[in-house]
């Protein structure tokens, strides 16, 4: 594997992504990191990302020199490179000016690194400081314009530094370069697969869990349904999931997840009929906050419950993704989020957590659940709130209206999908404004209720754009929604972006 050291680079996730679809292992740890740690994990390579601070500054982050005689070869990316300079006692300065966005480059070099790469390339800057002189031992191996040092190497001892921003896709040949780095340089295997991922992961679980019993909330989303099959796989009758039915799912989700997991699947699912419950703590409630607070709360109070009365579970499987434990921080990057996972369970829980599902992305968890054998509905599943449409109906929640929101949103996303767009828009849905408003329908006047069609493009959900539907499609949506959905007689399309507006409406 191949680990890279977070100098709090904004691009330090892409390094650990670009090299794991280049079939190797690659994750992402703290600039603090020690050599000797290092060296128990035995990786083939190590990254040194880039980072906003200038080498040369007291206090700028460093890392343990010892690193430097581990014999693993380093690639160090734009602020790496400026601090392997400033070890090795090169020069690093500021630039004139601080250089962002395309370049050309001309590589010079030989080795290994540029191997059947062309000799002119464009690629990615972002950069304040530049080398202006190597250390003893290096060699100037690419220029630029701007940069007389755009890339320098010590092939003897390994050491490799690039300017530019390989895992950026405007670099040209940024991936073959680190292929080659990866399989030239420190002569990796390449042999991480999601089918290779999920033997080592089921041999682990089954190696921890020995005889004990796994529990596992299933919500029906992606991460805790890739968790159920993969810990099913290792373990078999030893798991149970939980599925709480709040009573704000979409339409048929609830026996859908039943037959997927517990048909399909044959595994131990409990379900709990919640509904009531949850309606009547809702019953008279209109603060979207208060309502978020009340379907947390309760989905603590109804889980507790009903783990207590399942005998002797050790285990809770979660599913925690490697995004969840970068955006809560390394020591550079900043905080995006502070995580906590699957609706909030208590801290206290007496159980001990597995989390196989840590290291991968996103798509990497897709590529593990079509392994396993979920159907594509549920591996492309769009993100779903905890609290269900309880957000999407504003206002007071009541089942009529929860209905309409049911009924709506089955019709957007049929629509949706017979369009061919439910791969492209990131999360639709429809929702309940607490208004109504006045209509003709068979010459008669009406006055009903106004549903609003949401949909999104975005990459993670903390910026979005309005997704640009067509004409004839939102038509189709309309029409339906209007015709087939009772006491609706108005359909709105939200064209708001986020910021300002965010994407859920409450
Ligand atoms: P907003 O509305 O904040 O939503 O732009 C961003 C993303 O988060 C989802 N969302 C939630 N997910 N609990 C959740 O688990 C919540 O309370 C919640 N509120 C919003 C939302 O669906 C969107 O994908």
């Amino acid at each position: 594997k191949v680990i890279v050291l977070d100098f709090g680079g904004q691009y330090n996730q892409l390094i650990t992504r670009r090299i794991r679809d280049l079939g190797v292992f690659s994750e992402l740890h703290s600039h603090k990191i020690t050599a000797e740690e290092i060296r128990e994990m035995n990786p083939t390579g190590i990254i040194f990302s880039g980072g906003p601070n200038s080498a040369y500054e007291e206090g700028s982050p460093g890392c343990d020199e010892k690193i430097f005689e581990l014999g693993i070869p380093i690639l160090g990316i734009c602020y790496g490179m400026q601090l392997m300079t400033h070890h090795f006692q090169g020069s690093v300065e500021a630039a004139n000016h601080r250089e962002y966005g395309k370049a050309t480059i001309n590589v010079e070099a030989e080795n290994a690194l540029y191997k059947e790469l062309p000799k002119e390339q464009t690629v990615w800057m972002s950069h304040g400081d530049l080398v202006v002189e190597p250390p003893k031992g290096f060699t100037v191996d690419v220029t630029s314009d701007s940069c007389p040092v755009a890339a320098m190497s010590d092939v003897d001892r390994g050491f490799y530094g690039v300017q530019f921003h390989p895992e950026v896709r405007h670099s040209e040949y940024g991936d073959d370069l680190l292929r080659n780095f990866v399989y030239e340089v420190c002569q990796c295997e390449g042999n991480w697969t999601m089918e290779n991922f999920i033997d080592m992961e089921v041999s682990k679980i089954r190696d921890v869990v020995g005889d004990s019993q796994v529990l596992c909330a299933l919500s029906g989303g992606v991460d805790s349904s890739v968790v159920a099959a993969l810990v099913h796989k290792a373990i078999g009758d030893q798991l149970t999931c939980m599925f709480i039915d709040h009573g704000l799912l979409r339409k048929g989700e609830a026996d859908s997840v039943m037959d997927t997991f517990s048909e399909g699947f044959d595994m131990n699912v409990v379900k709990i009929d919640a509904k009531d419950r949850f309606l009547g703590k809702l019953e008279g409630v209109s603060d979207p906050e208060e309502k978020r607070k009340i379907i947390g709360n309760e989905f603590i109070y109804v889980f507790e419950e009903q783990a207590s009365s399942l005998k002797d579970m050790d285990y809770l499987a979660q599913g925690t993704l490697y995004t969840d434990i970068i955006e809560s921080g390394t020591d550079t990057a900043q905080t995006i989020k502070s995580h906590h996972n699957v609706g909030g369970l208590p801290e206290d829980m007496k159980f001990d957590l597995i989390e196989p599902l840590n290291t991968l992305f996103k798509d990497e968890v897709r590529k593990v659940g079509t392994e396993l054998g979920l159907p594509d509905d549920i591996v492309w599943r769009q993100p779903f709130p905890g609290p269900g449409l309880g957000i999407r109906v504003l206002g007071e929640i009541t089942e009529d209206k929860l209905e309409i929101v049911r009924e709506s949103d089955a019709i957007l996303r049929d629509e949706i999908k017979k369009a061919g767009l439910d791969r492209e828009i990131w999360q639709y849905f429809t929702a309940l404004p607490d208004m109504r408003s006045v209509g003709v329908m068979g010459d008669a006047r009406t006055y009903d209720y106004t549903v609003g069609v949401r949909a999104v493009t975005s990459v993670d959900g903390m910026t979005s754009d309005w997704a640009r539907i067509p004409y004839d499609v939102l038509e189709k949506i309309s029409t339906r929604i209007v015709n087939e959905v009772a006491h609706v007689n108005r359909v709105v399309y939200d064209i708001t972006s986020k910021p300002p507006s965010t994407i859920e409406w409450e």
